[in-house]
């Protein structure tokens, strides 16, 4: 293992399954629909890679990235949009698709944005969900994995741009951001 993560909080293969009942959720929902899944880089490519394969429907993808934590492991609150998609979205069903909801400040903002472009629908789907973090209220339409208030890191999720690779969720060591 890395030597600055503490331990698994969630396997690779607890992951998967997650991943494949949403695919299947997501594929019976919105069948005869165009569907648009967006992915939130950086930290969503990861999440969006394996739903799309668990997607037995025909799906069209693009990206967003956006910013609210820069290089802190602490949410600024402020968001940025850093990259748009490039496709007209008038017409299609807009699925968000995240790594993680911790303050719910960026799905909020973002859901927003897009609705603002009057597409036929926008929902999010988040693999991993910290609903004790709320700042603002939010729920996600699609959610898989429920987390305890840890700073965690792989499956897309990093520390200083870092550990984004790792297979299964891990806690990042204490000693790593304590001083933050
Ligand atoms: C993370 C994550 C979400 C956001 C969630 O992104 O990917 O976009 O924070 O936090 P919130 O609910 O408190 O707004 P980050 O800003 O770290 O960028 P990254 O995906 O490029 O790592």
């Amino acid at each position: 293992m890395v030597d600055c993560v503490d331990r698994v909080l969630v396997s690779r293969e607890t992951i998967q399954e997650a991943v494949t009942r949403l695919g299947k959720q997501i594929s019976a929902d919105y069948q005869e629909k165009q569907l648009v899944m967006i992915g939130v880089l950086k930290g969503g490519f990861v999440f969006l890679a394996d739903l799309v394969r668990s997607v037995s429907i025909p799906v069209q993808m693009d990206f967003i990235a956006v910013s609210s934590y820069g290089a802190s492991t602490k949410s600024s609150g402020v968001v940025q949009l850093i990259k748009d998609v490039d496709m007209s979205l008038v017409g299609k069903h807009i699925l968000l698709v995240e790594d993680i909801i911790d303050t719910g400040l960026t799905l909020s903002y973002l859901k927003d944005l897009f609705q603002a472009r009057n597409p036929l629908s926008v929902k999010v789907c988040s693999i991993f969900d910290k609903p004790s973090r709320r700042k603002i209220p939010f729920a996600a339409e699609y959610t898989g994995i429920e987390l305890p208030d840890e700073y965690v890191v792989g499956y897309g999720l990093d520390y200083n741009g870092y550990l984004r690779n790792l297979p299964d969720l891990c806690v990042l060591k204490r000693e790593r951001y304590a001083q933050e």
